[in-house]
């Protein structure tokens, strides 16, 4: 039906939706977002609703501009400004006292906000014509995979959601979360920003304790696949795919590629040699794994340098062997 703009655009249509207090998904550069507005009390709930998550695991406001920390968050020290200015919009979340304007509903009760720009042309569209920042979590179930791709989140949601569709995430996994509100800068989840280049700006980082706030993201089992991920060592993933009674696949870093003989090469992926390409593969490859119907998954973790730290914590989350980080 045409409008008296012309034709109604995807855009439109979600902005529709969001007003009515019903969430969309979206695309960020990270991962598919599920979004409701921040000032929309029935859309947030239905963003727990949807994903069957617990109202105590806070969701982050994702803002239209750097300038809008004035606005959503309070006592931002000058170290937010300036990662802010060098990061945003871009794949890091800083977690900062909120301002009056962030309900009780976003933050679990908590006195802190996570805050980020994301870098995605819908995203910013979207949420610029909104007017208010969009509390989103990944779109996907609770402790199921991200979502990278418009089709992940419909396989999850089904008709439930209205997904604006942006292609394949740039990025492919979640943001990095950076706490700023404490005494000393502390990392609570390691991501597409990585430690080595947050201690050039920040000193050394001190990183998640049992003390933290509750991040979803630091719980065992999250980011995960249905079928069984198994972490072995570089030299045993071969045997253990062989001697799998079950119907079993491995995903192994660009290390290994030279030591996956042809009979196997149909059930191994490897991962790219580039670790940005890397994580950009990594969730598609496991819903691509999730999809060929595999009972179990024996992963060999990459060396944990830059990228490759966040890759490894998101596959020992995966095999429900996540540490908090
Ligand atoms: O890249 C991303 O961060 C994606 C895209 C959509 O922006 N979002 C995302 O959201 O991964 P979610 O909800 O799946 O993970 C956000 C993490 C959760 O672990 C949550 O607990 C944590 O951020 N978090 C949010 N607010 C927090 C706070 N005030 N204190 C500590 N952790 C917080
Ligand atoms: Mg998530």
């Amino acid at each position: 039906m045409a409008s008296p703009r012309g034709p109604v655009r995807e855009i439109d249509a979600a902005l529709a939706r969001l007003a009515a207090g019903e969430p969309v998904a979206f695309p960020t550069e990270t991962v598919y977002g599920l979004g409701a507005r921040l000032d929309s009390e029935r859309g947030i709930a239905r963003v727990y609703e949807l994903k069957a998550r617990p109202r105590s695991h806070p969701l982050i406001a994702h803002l239209g501009a750097a300038r809008e920390l004035a606005d959503y968050t309070r006592e931002a020290p000058p170290l937010a400004w300036l990662l802010a200015e060098r990061y945003w919009p871009g794949p890091l979340t800083l977690i900062l006292r909120r301002s009056a304007r962030v309900p009780d509903s976003v933050t679990g009760g908590q006195d802190t906000v996570g805050v980020r720009v994301p870098a995605h042309p819908l995203a910013l569209e979207l949420i610029a014509r909104a007017g208010v920042p969009l509390a989103a979590p990944s779109a996907n179930r609770f402790q199921q995979l991200s979502p990278t791709r418009a089709e992940h989140v419909r396989a999850a949601f089904g008709d439930e959601v209205c997904v604006l569709d942006g292609g394949a995430s740039s990025g492919g996994i979640e943001s990095t979360i950076l706490d700023l509100s404490g005494a000393a800068p502390r990392l609570l989840r390691p991501g597409l920003v990585t430690r080595e280049e947050l201690e050039l700006v920040c000193g050394p980082l001190a990183s998640a304790d049992a003390s933290a706030p509750r991040a979803s993201g630091s719980h065992p089992l999250h980011y995960a696949p249905r079928a069984r991920v198994e972490l072995v060592d570089a030299s045993a993933w071969r045997h253990a795919l062989e001697a799998s009674r079950e119907r079993a696949a491995a995903l192994v870093p660009h290390e290994l590629a030279a030591e996956v003989p042809a009979a196997l090469a149909s059930s191994v992926t490897v991962l790219p040699a580039d670790l940005a390409a890397a994580a950009r593969a990594l969730y598609a490859a496991l819903h691509e794994l999730d999809a060929r119907g595999y009972a179990r998954i024996f992963v060999v973790l990459p060396p944990e340098r830059a990228l490759g730290a966040a890759i490894a914590d998101r596959l020992r989350r995966a095999a429900g062997r996540g540490d908090a980080v």
